[in-house]
């Protein structure tokens, strides 16, 4: 059997939603300390639903694949369910990820949920910090 799902390896060779929002108004990076792989992602806003969102990842093709499925799965969507999305349902969107290569998705979840955090910073609307807590520290990397 191949290593990567068909998915995997399609989103890592078309990733969609690459490159920059100029206009973004939430902005989360995150990086993993132990491989050095950094995902920034960039959204925008409008009326609670999430118009637009690009990402720049650079890393491992799971990390780029993680990020073109994620950004795929929040684009049009509101806020609420852009924070409900979990690594796991990004990998499993994905047909599945190598057991060592989840990590790589926790980043798209991170740099998700950092954005979001962001946009409530910018716009000064109040939000759950209990929601933010583990963004700096996951449960599937060591660091
Ligand atoms: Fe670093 Fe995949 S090895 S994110």
């Amino acid at each position: 059997m191949a290593l990567y799902s068909e998915k995997v390896m399609d989103h890592f060779k078309n990733p969609r939603n690459v490159g920059i929002i100029e206009d973004a108004n939430g902005v989360g990076e995150v990086g993993n300390a132990k491989c050095g792989d950094i995902m920034k992602i960039y959204l925008k806003v409008e009326n609670d639903i999430i118009a637009d969102v690009k990402f720049e990842t650079f890393g491992c093709g799971s990390a780029i694949a993680s990020s073109s499925m994620a950004t795929e799965l929040i684009k049009g969507k509101p806020l609420s369910q852009a924070l409900e999305l979990t690594n796991k349902a990004v990998a499993e969107a994905l047909d599945g990820l190598p057991a060592y290569k989840m990590h790589c998705s926790v980043l798209a979840e991170e740099a998700i949920k950092k954005a979001v955090q962001d946009y409530y910073i910018r716009a000064g609307i109040p939000y759950d910090e209990e929601k933010f807590r583990n963004i700096d520290c996951c449960s599937e990397c060591e660091h």
